[in-house]
Parts: structure tokens; C-alpha cells; sequence
């Protein structure tokens, strides 16, 4: 029997959040059932966050709604206890919660130290318990900070533990700017895989050094199995030149199916979808498969047409 590998698309949330263009809700809508026509299960489909702070991000709650008849495992990124609440009450069953390995990225992202996000999330975690609503909580900077540094591995440590034993259903490990290397990523995921067993830990990578790929198959080596990855690799500022969003999700899924395992994904659809997030933003670089990948399918079928129509 197949290895089975789980993908969860953010593409939806990370990847549109700081696009030159701001997509509608229906645009996003479209994006998402493109994924899921692929076969992708899990996906950030957006966040409940000021929309001062983040303009592409606004109508998160009409995403939800337009996606409630769709089977899929669908989380939302909050960042503070009012997202939590406008994501509870817009009908969400799973929510996103942020932790930070640092407190410059605290400070940065919600104007809070570590701390307070940590009890901020404890709360929201708790209330999530009585409301039925399920939370992941993922670790930012879980390796390095653009503020402040390296991260320390036991600060992550502590955190995970504190998490995973008050109830949080995953605790993935966030490296946000790209700035970790495999060596890195197996020590950190081989410690905590030891600590707490693989089920309930996740990795989210980006390709902003190119290590994307060769840090999911360091995480992978630890027993991880449970990525976040971006279709057509969007993401990354497009005012900072260089900076470069999540791994792709073409990539990904290639290499773990190449490799034998099973991630319930067809190839040639998310190329599709892979499409389709390029002609939206027109920034979505696609994976380093892609032009492969491409080339295998526009020989087996008419790949370009059907992506037209
Ligand atoms: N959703 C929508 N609006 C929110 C909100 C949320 N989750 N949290 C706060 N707000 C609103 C407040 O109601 C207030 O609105 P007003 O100006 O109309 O009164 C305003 O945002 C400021 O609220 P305040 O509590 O003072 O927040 P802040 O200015 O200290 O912090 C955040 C700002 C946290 C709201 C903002 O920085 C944010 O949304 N950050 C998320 C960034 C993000 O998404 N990063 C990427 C994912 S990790
Ligand atoms: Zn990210």
C-alpha cells in the first residue's frame, strides 16, 4: 500500500495575501474549486484579519460561504481573538492560529510579544473546544527571524509541547522567510518527531533560497508527513525583488509521488489550477516542475485548451 502524504494548499491565504493584484472573493472561490478538482483536501482558503493590514484578504467570510456545499478540510488564518470570532460566526470548522518563534515577528505581524499571542491563542484554542470548532496552530519564523535572528530549536520546542497538549489538533512548523537549510530542519523535526510522533506535526516551507523542496524531504526523512505547499508557488512581496512565496505545490506533489507516495492528487489537474492562479495574479511563477510537467501533459492532451475553456 501506498505511503500516504498529505498536501494542504495555502495559496488561497499566503500566497494571494500580499499580491500587486487583489483578486475577488469569486476569483478565489474559482481558484480554490480548481484545487479541489484536483483532488486537494486541505486548504487555507483565506484569513480573518484587519483588512487595513490586508486588503486581499477582505470577504473571507463570503469564500467560506460560496465553498460551504464543497467536500474539503478548509482552515482559516487568525491572527487575534476578534478574527477568531468573525471566522466562528462566518461558519469556519477549522481555524489557523499563529504563533511566532520570536518577538520581532510578533510585533510585526500582530503588534503583540510572543507571549501575548501565545496566551491570545490559548484562549482561542479554548473557545474553539466549546464552540466545536478545530484549531491548528502554526509556528512562524520556526527557524529564523528577519528581526531578530536565529530562532532558538527549544523556544519552538516549548511552544509545540504547550499546543499540542492543550489540545491543538496540528502544530506546523513555519519557516517564513525561507531562511532555513535541510540540516537545520532535520535536527528540529527529528527532536520534536521523537518528542511527540509525526501525526500531529506539520511543515510549511518557502523557496526563497530554493531549499523549498529539499527542506520538505529533510521533514519527510523525520517522519513528517503533512506539508503546506502553494499552488504555482505563489507568494512572495512583489515590491521586494527576490522574495519568493511557498514552495509550489506542483513541486511538492510531484516529488512525493515520484517517490512513491500517495498525496491523492492529479498532476495534470493541478497544472490547471497551476494555470489559472497564473492568469489571476499574473505573478504565480509556477514550480520548477512546472515547464516539465507542462511538456509531459501538452503531449498526452490538449492541456492549453482545456484551461481556456
Ligand atoms: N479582523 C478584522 N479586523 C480586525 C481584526 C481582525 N482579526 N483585528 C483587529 N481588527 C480591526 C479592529 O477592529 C480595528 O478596527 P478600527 O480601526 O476600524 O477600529 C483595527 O483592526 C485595529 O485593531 P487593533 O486591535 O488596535 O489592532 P492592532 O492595530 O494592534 O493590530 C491587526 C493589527 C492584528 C489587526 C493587524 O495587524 C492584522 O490583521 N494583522 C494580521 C497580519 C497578517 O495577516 N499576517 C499574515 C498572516 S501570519
Ligand atoms: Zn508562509
Amino acid at each position: 500500500m501506498a505511503r500516504k502524504a498529505i498536501i494542504n494548499d495555502v495559496g488561497p491565504r499566503d500566497g494571494l495575501q500580499n499580491q500587486a493584484v487583489t483578486l475577488s472573493p469569486e476569483q478565489r472561490v474559482k481558484l480554490i474549486k480548481s484545487l479541489l478538482k484536483a483532488g486537494m483536501d486541505h486548504i487555507e482558503v483565506g484569513s480573518f484579519v484587519s483588512p487595513k493590514a490586508v486588503p486581499a484578504m477582505a470577504g473571507t467570510d463570503r469564500v467560506l460561504a460560496a465553498l460551504d456545499d464543497e467536500k474539503g478540510d478548509f482552515s482559516v488564518l487568525v491572527p487575534n481573538m476578534k478574527g477568531y470570532e468573525l471566522a466562528r460566526d462566518a461558519g469556519a470548522k477549522c481555524v489557523g492560529m499563529v504563533l511566532y518563534g520570536s518577538d520581532g515577528m510578533a510585533r510585526a505581524n500582530v503588534n503583540m510579544s510572543r507571549a501575548e499571542a501565545e496566551r491570545v491563542m490559548e484562549q482561542i484554542l479554548q473557545t474553539a473546544e466549546r464552540d466545536g470548532v478545530r484549531a491548528l496552530a502554526t509556528i512562524a519564523v520556526a527557524w529564523a527571524c528577519p528581526f531578530d535572528g536565529p530562532v532558538a530549536a527549544g523556544t519552538v520546542a516549548g511552544i509545540t509541547r504547550r499546543f499540542l497538549s492543550l489540545g491543538a489538533d496540528q502544530v506546523v512548523l513555519a519557516d517564513t522567510i525561507g531562511a532555513a537549510n535541510p540540516e537545520q530542519v532535520r535536527e528540529l523535526t527529528t527532536m520534536l518527531v521523537n518528542e511527540h510522533g509525526a501525526k500531529r506535526l506539520g511543515c510549511h516551507f518557502h523557496d526563497t533560497r530554493a531549499m523549498g523542496l529539499a527542506n520538505v524531504f529533510a521533514a519527510l526523512e523525520s517522519g513528517i508527513r503533512s506539508f503546506d505547499a502553494s499552488i504555482g508557488g505563489l507568494g512572495g512581496c512583489p515590491f521586494a525583488p527576490g522574495a519568493s512565496g511557498n514552495v509550489a505545490t506542483e513541486d511538492v506533489v510531484m516529488m512525493l509521488e515520484q517517490m512513491g507516495y500517495d498525496t491523492g492528487i492529479d498532476l495534470q489537474e493541478l497544472m490547471k489550477a497551476s494555470q489559472l492562479a497564473g492568469a489571476l495574479t499574473q505573478n504565480a511563477p509556477g514550480g520548477r516542475s512546472k515547464a516539465w510537467l507542462e511538456g509531459q501533459f501538452s503531449k498526452s492532451g490538449n492541456l492549453h485548451d482545456q484551461v481556456r475553456a
